[in-house]
C-alpha cells in the first residue's frame, strides 16, 4: 500500500495537538508504520523544502519548522496521500474548512510564516523522497 510522511510541525507540538491530530490519521483507518520526535536541523528541513528554496518566505518556514520538536510519522493506507491531505485541509488555517485539522485546530498568529499544524507528501515522488529523508533507515 502506499505511504506518505506525516509532520506535526512544532506549533502542533506546542499546543498539545499530537494525539489528536495522531487519533485522527488512526480514526480515519490508516496505520502508523514509522513515529519519532525529533527537533530537526537546517539541512534536513532545507532539503525537505527544497520545492521552495529561494522563496520570500523560505528563510522564515524552514526558521519556524526549526523552531523545536516536530513528530515524524510514516502513514500507509491506499490512497492515503491524497486522504491525508484530505484530513489536513488547505495551506491557509484561517480558511481552511471546518472538519479539517488545520479548519478545527488552526488559525493565523500573525507570525512571519502561517503555522497551519501539520504537513502532508503532496505525490507519491514526494513521499518516496521525504520518507527516504526522515527515515532513512525504513525498508
Ligand atoms: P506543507 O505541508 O508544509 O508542505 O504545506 P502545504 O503543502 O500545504 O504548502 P506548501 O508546500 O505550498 O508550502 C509549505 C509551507 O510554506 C506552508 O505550510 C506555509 O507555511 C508556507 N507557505 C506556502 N506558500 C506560502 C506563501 O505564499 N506565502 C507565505 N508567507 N508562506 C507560504
Ligand atoms: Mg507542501
Amino acid at each position: 500500500p502506499e505511504r506518505t510522511l506525516v509532520l506535526v510541525k512544532p506549533d502542533g507540538v506546542r499546543r498539545g495537538l499530537v494525539g489528536e491530530v495522531l487519533r485522527r490519521v488512526e480514526a480515519k483507518g490508516y496505520v502508523l508504520v514509522a513515529l519519532e520526535m525529533r527537533t530537526a536541523d537546517r539541512d534536513l528541513l532545507g532539503a525537505h523544502y527544497t520545492e521552495h528554496a529561494g522563496k520570500p518566505f523560505f528563510e522564515p518556514l524552514v526558521d519556524f519548522m526549526a523552531s523545536g520538536p516536530v513528530v515524524a510519522a510514516v502513514v500507509e493506507g491506499h490512497r492515503v496521500i491524497e486522504g491525508f491531505r484530505s484530513l489536513a485541509g488547505a495551506t491557509d488555517p484561517t480558511t481552511a474548512a471546518p472538519g479539517t485539522l488545520r479548519g478545527d485546530l488552526g488559525r493565523d498568529w500573525g507570525e512571519r510564516v502561517v503555522q497551519n499544524l501539520v504537513h502532508g507528501s503532496d505525490s507519491p515522488e514526494s513521499a518516496s523522497r521525504e520518507i527516504g529523508l526522515w527515515f532513512p533507515g525504513l525498508s
